[in-house]
């Protein structure tokens, strides 16, 4: 087994243990308070979407993201969620009949080998795409497969620049429980991110959000 299935593996164990009180448990995360909620709403804001758009929602968990989204395609519109864990994929279906939405698929794949539908006019992936592996081949993916003009979005914690040490510490020790922690600070993912972004979009931006621990990066497929 490599070390990429490894860490596939921790992930999947991990989210199947989280799933059923992830809704709740999540609003913890990455620390009480944390204004998680307002970062979901600006990444979706950055999608630019409008109705009748399709989205696809990478490592979209139990989909919380999708009241926000299922607001700003509409009914005429379409969401496709896809996450690697089947309990998560279980309550993102729960969700989906409760709210009785129509227009949302859930598909189970690995992001890094998932096929992105053809024309699509927003990517969005929140608190996820650092636990890629193969982030940056996601985003060249997913860049291709936008519509022009169509936008992918990032939101995701990183470690701040500058900290001290016994903070550092702190962040790491409550997002442990959630990730392999020491291998994610030592790949920093989030510059993975920014470099493949910057080599696949148009008009890339990059916003740092509470104190450097999170990122919002957004860019554009050129118009064809
Ligand atoms: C912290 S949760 C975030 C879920 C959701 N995006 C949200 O904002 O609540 C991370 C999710 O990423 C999924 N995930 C991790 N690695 C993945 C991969 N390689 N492909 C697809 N999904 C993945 C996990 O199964 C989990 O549901």
């Amino acid at each position: 087994m490599t070390q990429t299935d490894r860490t596939r593996e921790h992930l999947i164990e991990t989210y199947r243990k989280k799933a059923k009180h992830y809704d709740i448990t999540s609003r913890l995360y990455p620390a009480p308070g944390y204004p998680q909620r307002a970062q979901r709403l600006r990444a979706v804001q950055a999608l630019g979407l409008r109705p009748g758009d399709t989205v696809v929602d990478m490592a979209c968990g139990t989909g919380l993201n999708f009241p926000l989204l299922e607001k700003a395609i509409g009914p005429g519109g379409r969401i496709v969620g896809v996450d690697l864990t089947d309990a998560m994929l279980a309550r993102a279906g729960d969700r989906i009949a409760t709210n009785g939405w129509s227009n949302v698929s859930l598909v189970q794949a690995d992001a890094a080998g998932f096929d992105f539908p053809a024309g699509v006019n927003a990517i969005l992936s929140t608190y996820a795409m650092t636990q890629v592996p193969e982030c940056a081949e996601v985003i060249a993916h997913g860049a291709k497969a936008l519509s022009g003009g169509g936008r992918w979005v990032v939101l995701d914690l990183k470690v701040p620049g500058r900290m001290p040490g016994w903070l550092a510490q702190l962040g790491t020790a409550m997002v442990r429980p959630f990730a392999a922690i020491d291998e994610w600070i030592m790949r920093r993912p989030w510059e993975v991110i920014r470099a493949a972004m910057q080599e696949e979009l148009a008009d890339v931006s990059w916003t740092e959000l509470c104190f450097g621990t999170a990122f919002l990066a957004a860019g554009s497929r050129a118009p064809v």
